[in-house]
């Protein structure tokens, strides 16, 4: 009821414009519409003709808006003036504020799930934008200007260097991606993760280390990353340290050979506990310790307490 005298206020005041119809955005507010575009942007023409945003069949689509203007703003004055630059449409340059960039983007997308973080996002507060990551005119997959290991890693050498490292996920390879484990728009966890913790993150591709497990290992419910490094590692299995160092680092401070001779039982069957094989050769204390993550055998003969096999 509310909105009809509004209906009737908009349709007079543009009557008194002299527009013909209200339904036709063209024209109105200083709109050119997209075909006055067309011939002098053919290329940008094209890449936004090829993406989402043309799609006519999605409701609330640039395509059932202003089109180009959605973004750039009315362009008739641009048009009158036979195009150029600094004749007032809005750009995505350097000069522009980050903030008035992502208002033109979140002026359709604030809604979206995928956004409800942006607001409390580093990436927000550090200044970056949308268009640092999206392109509309590049025509990739989401609108990204590059695969996710070159566009992120770009920013990022410090983990760029660690993907690199000898024992690393398979980024690089296209195994993993950033966006499986981080939320680039922010996230509601510690470092945008996608999930509550490091752990619920770990378990979604993990789910063995999940357990249940008779005899835990404290650590490892704790937090994964007490002994895992996430993008690379230079020990094998993106240990942060090598066994036996690793395990020492919790379990008493002296040297090796002063920690075997702390293990009260004989073993193994020959006695050879202090036995330089058994102390730093290969696995170190996996050797033995192999269920490092938890163990479900019954206390006694297969020491499962003590996550030997
Ligand atoms: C008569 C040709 C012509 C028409 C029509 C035209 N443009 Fe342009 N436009 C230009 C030229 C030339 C430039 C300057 C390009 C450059 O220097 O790289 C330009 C620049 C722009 C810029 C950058 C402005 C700046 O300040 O840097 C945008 C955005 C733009 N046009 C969008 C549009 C949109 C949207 C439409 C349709 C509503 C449109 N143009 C119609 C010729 C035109
Ligand atoms: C969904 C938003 C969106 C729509 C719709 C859109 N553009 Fe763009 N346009 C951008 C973004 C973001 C950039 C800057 C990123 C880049 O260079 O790819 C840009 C860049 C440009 C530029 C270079 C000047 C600048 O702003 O950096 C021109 C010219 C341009 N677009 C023209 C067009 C034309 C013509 C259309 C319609 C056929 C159109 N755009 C539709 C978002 C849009
Ligand atoms: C006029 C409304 C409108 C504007 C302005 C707009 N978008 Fe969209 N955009 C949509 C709709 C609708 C969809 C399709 C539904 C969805 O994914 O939310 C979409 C889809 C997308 C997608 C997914 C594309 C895909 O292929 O899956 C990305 C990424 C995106 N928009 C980024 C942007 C960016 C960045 C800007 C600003 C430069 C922008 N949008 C401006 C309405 C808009
Ligand atoms: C740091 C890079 C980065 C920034 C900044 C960024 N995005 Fe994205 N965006 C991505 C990536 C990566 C994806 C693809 C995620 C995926 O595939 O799971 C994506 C996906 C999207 C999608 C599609 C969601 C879907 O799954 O359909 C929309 C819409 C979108 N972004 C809009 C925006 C808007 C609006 C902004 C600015 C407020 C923005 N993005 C800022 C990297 C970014
Ligand atoms: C297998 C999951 C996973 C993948 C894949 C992944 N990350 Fe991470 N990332 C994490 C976790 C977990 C953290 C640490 C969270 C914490 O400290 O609580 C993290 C932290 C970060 C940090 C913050 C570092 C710091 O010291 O503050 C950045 C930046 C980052 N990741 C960027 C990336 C980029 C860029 C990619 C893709 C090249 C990527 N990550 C891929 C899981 C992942
Ligand atoms: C234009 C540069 C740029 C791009 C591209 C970029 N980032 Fe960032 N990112 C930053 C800046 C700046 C920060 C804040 C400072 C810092 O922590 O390094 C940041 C912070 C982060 C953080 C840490 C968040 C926190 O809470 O501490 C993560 C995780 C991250 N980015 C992931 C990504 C992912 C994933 C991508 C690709 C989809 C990406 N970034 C692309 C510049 C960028
Ligand atoms: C999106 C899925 C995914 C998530 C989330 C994930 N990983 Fe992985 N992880 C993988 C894949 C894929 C591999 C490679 C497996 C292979 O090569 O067979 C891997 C390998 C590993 C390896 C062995 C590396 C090596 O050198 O062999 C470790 C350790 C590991 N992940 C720990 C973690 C930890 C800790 C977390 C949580 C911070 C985590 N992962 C989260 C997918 C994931
Ligand atoms: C107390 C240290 C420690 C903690 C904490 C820890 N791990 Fe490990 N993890 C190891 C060691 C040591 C290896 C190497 C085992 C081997 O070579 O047999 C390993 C190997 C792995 C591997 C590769 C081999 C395999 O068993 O699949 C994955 C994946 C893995 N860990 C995931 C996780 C996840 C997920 C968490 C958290 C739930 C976690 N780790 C917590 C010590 C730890
Ligand atoms: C971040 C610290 C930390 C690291 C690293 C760590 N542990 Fe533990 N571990 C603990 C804690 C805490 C317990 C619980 C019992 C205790 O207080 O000693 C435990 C328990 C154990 C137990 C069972 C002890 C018992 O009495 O039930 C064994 C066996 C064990 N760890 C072996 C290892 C091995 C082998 C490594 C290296 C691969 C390792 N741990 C790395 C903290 C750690
Ligand atoms: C040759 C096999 C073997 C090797 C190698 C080994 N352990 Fe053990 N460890 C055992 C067995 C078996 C037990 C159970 C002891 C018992 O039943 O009293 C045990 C018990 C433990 C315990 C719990 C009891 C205690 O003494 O506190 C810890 C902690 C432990 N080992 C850590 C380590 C660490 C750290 C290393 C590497 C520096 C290591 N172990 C190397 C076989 C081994």
């Amino acid at each position: 009821m509310r909105r009809f005298p509004v209906f009737l206020f908009v349709l007079s005041l543009a009557f008194l414009l002299g527009l013909h119809s209200i339904g036709d955005v063209e024209g109105a507010s200083g709109y050119a519409g997209i075909d006055m575009c067309k011939g002098c942007h053919e290329t940008y023409y094209d890449s936004y003709a090829s993406s989402t945003h043309a799609k006519k069949a999605i409701s609330g689509s640039p395509a059932n808006r202003e089109a180009c203007e959605s973004c750039h703003g009315p362009g008739s004055s641009h048009v009158e003036k036979g195009g150029g630059k600094g004749t007032g449409m809005f750009t995505f340059g350097k000069k522009i504020s980050t903030k008035e960039k992502a208002s033109k983007c979140l002026a359709c997308h604030e809604e979206s799930k995928h956004l409800a973080f942006w607001s409390m996002s580093k990436h927000k507060s550090a200044g970056v934008s949308c268009d640092n990551c999206h392109s509309i005119h590049t025509g990739g997959e989401k609108n990204l200007k590059a695969a996710q290991s070159i566009l992120c890693l770009g920013c990022h050498k410090d983990i760029k260097a660690q993907t690199n490292k000898q024992s690393h996920h398979p980024i690089k390879e296209g195994r993993v991606s950033c966006s499986d484990c981080h939320d680039p728009h922010g996230e509601f966890g510690n470092k945008m993760v996608k999930a509550d913790s490091v752990n619920e993150l770990c378990y979604k591709c993990h789910a063995d280390k999940r357990g249940p497990f008779m005899w835990e290992h404290p650590p490892v419910e704790e937090n994964c990353l007490n002994c895992h490094d996430v993008h690379g590692s230079n020990h094998s299995k993106l240990l942060t340290k090598r066994p036996p160092y690793l395990c020492q680092s919790c379990h008493g401070s002296h040297g090796t050979s002063a920690y075997y001779s702390d293990h009260t039982m004989p073993m193994p069957p020959d006695g050879s506990i202090n036995s330089s094989a058994n102390k730093l050769v290969s696995r170190s204390c996996l050797n033995c310790h192999s269920n490092i993550h938890g163990g479900n055998g019954p206390h006694g003969a297969n020491r499962g307490q003590f996550f030997v096999r």
